[in-house]
């Protein structure tokens, strides 16, 4: 090891559950953590609003301050980790380390998402790194695998179970046939879901790191503002029952997908093969697939959240910046996979009218004869191939429910489908539809 390389310091932001894991494992593993980097890491500074937690965290280990501006402006300090979260103070925070010449390291997808076009203009600018391994999936090193590991390929698309708290909720209403609502208040009891679960049960979080990873699989600009998102809370627990007599399993997925003149950028629930590894994910983990031309089909798993596994992805980052920091810019791995120059201009993100899916359709009908007759001229009109069906027994009322699978057609079909056979005399109520992937 080179003994000649100067420590380096380190100014952690926030000290809640990432970043109270981050401390305990750098302080654990520092001796390998050295070795690994080729020089020591310390953070020499804490800033957090609440003194009481951080020094209960760090006692007299590390300087502590609630003034975050006081670490970004300190000179002896290279690397900031942001660990606040939200788009508000955190954004400040990145931006001014940046102009301060700082590293920057954080897990905060909601901000790179949004305000990303922005911060990698900055930092390039600046030449120094933002690093955001943490961000997607956790624990999981998806950003390394999409942006090194499988720089080799041509993408075509990759699709992950990217929030724990909604595939928690889809298991437990599979597995124990609860409702939505139920389940939802357990894992709020059991601490998955925030007190505003909003941005998990809506699919927002889960598109935050669809985005990053449409950005970085494809070479295109960070969009956030162009992902579909549609989250669970529509879902209804006969749906996941029929599903499951069809041989699917419903997981809330971001799908990144290149078409010939675009990327399709979405969150949604979606049916997959229950043969498939990516269906037998349960509970609160995480798992992206990853489809390239030249590796064909690889699978990455593990926990998405939670202090000592997103502390592993943001140490991992840490580790990255000091062994790269004293390098040249042209040397570094670029923010974003693509050179800043060589960013695709002609692959905009497709409106959801123009992406491909397979699809589920549900639909309550008038149990009389030609009902189904109507249902399958309707979506042949719109050019829509039927894959299979499945009629239930009839349920009281001389109602029944019919379950179609349709192939793949394109998304406006099937909503013009939809609107028509919602207008049938013999439909009840409204066509539950969910897309299906058969992820090859
Ligand atoms: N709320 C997120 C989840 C935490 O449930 O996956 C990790 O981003």
């Amino acid at each position: 090891m080179n003994d000649n390389k100067k420590q380096i310091n380190v100014g952690l932001i926030g000290i809640g559950t990432v970043g109270g894991g981050t401390w305990t494992v750098l302080k654990r593993n520092a001796e390998e953590i050295t070795r690994r980097a080729g020089r020591p890491i310390k953070i020499t500074h804490v800033a957090d609003k609440n003194l009481d937690l951080a020094n209960k965290v760090v006692g007299n280990d590390a300087t502590i301050t609630d003034d975050a501006f006081a670490l970004i402006k300190n000179p002896d300090i290279q690397i900031i980790v942001e660990l606040v979260g939200g788009v508000g103070i955190a954004k400040n925070i990145v931006l001014q380390a940046i102009e301060n010449g700082k590293h920057v390291v954080t897990a905060n997808k909601a901000l790179l998402a949004k305000f990303g076009e922005e911060i990698f203009a900055a930092a390039h600018k600046k030449g120094v790194m933002v690093a955001f391994e943490a961000a997607v999936a956790g624990g999981i090193p998806i950003i390394k695998a999409l942006r090194e590991g499988l720089t080799a390929n041509r993408i075509e698309w990759a699709a992950g179970i990217i929030n724990g708290t909604t595939n928690f909720i889809l298991s437990e209403m599979r597995d124990k046939g609860l409702t939505f609502a139920d389940v939802l208040k357990e894992a709020q009891r059991l601490g998955y879901a925030e007190a505003d679960p909003t941005f998990d049960i809506e699919g927002v979080d889960a598109a935050h790191k669809a985005t990053l990873m449409a950005a970085i699989a494809f070479g295109i600009p960070v969009q956030f503002d162009k992902a579909y998102i549609e989250g669970i809370t529509k879902l209804e627990s006969a749906d996941i029952a029929y599903a499951e007599q069809l041989g699917y399993r419903i997981k809330l997925l971001g799908i990144v997908r290149r078409q010939q003149d675009g990327v399709e950028l979405r969150v949604h629930p979606t049916l997959i093969p229950e043969k498939r590894l990516l269906a037998n994910v349960e509970g609160a983990m995480n798992a992206v697939l990853v489809k390239g031309d030249a590796v064909g089909l690889t699978l990455y798993y593990g926990k998405g959240a939670g202090a000592e596994p997103t502390a592993s992805a943001v140490i991992a980052d840490i580790v990255d910046v000091a062994r790269l920091c004293d390098s040249e810019i042209a040397e570094r791995v670029p923010h974003l996979a693509f050179q800043p120059d060589a960013l695709s201009t002609n692959l905009p993100i497709l409106p959801m009218g123009e992406v491909l899916t397979g699809n589920y359709l549900r639909i309550r009908v008038e149990d009389k004869a030609g009902a189904l007759a109507k249902i399958t001229a309707i979506l042949a009109e719109q050019d829509i191939s039927i894959d299979a069906l499945l009629q239930k027994e009839a349920l009281s009322k001389g109602e029944t429910d019919l379950i179609i699978l349709t192939h793949i057609c394109k998304e406006k079909a099937v909503l013009a489908a939809i609107e028509k056979l919602e207008k049938l005399e013999t439909t009840k109520g409204k066509v539950q539809r969910i897309r299906r992937e058969e992820l090859l």
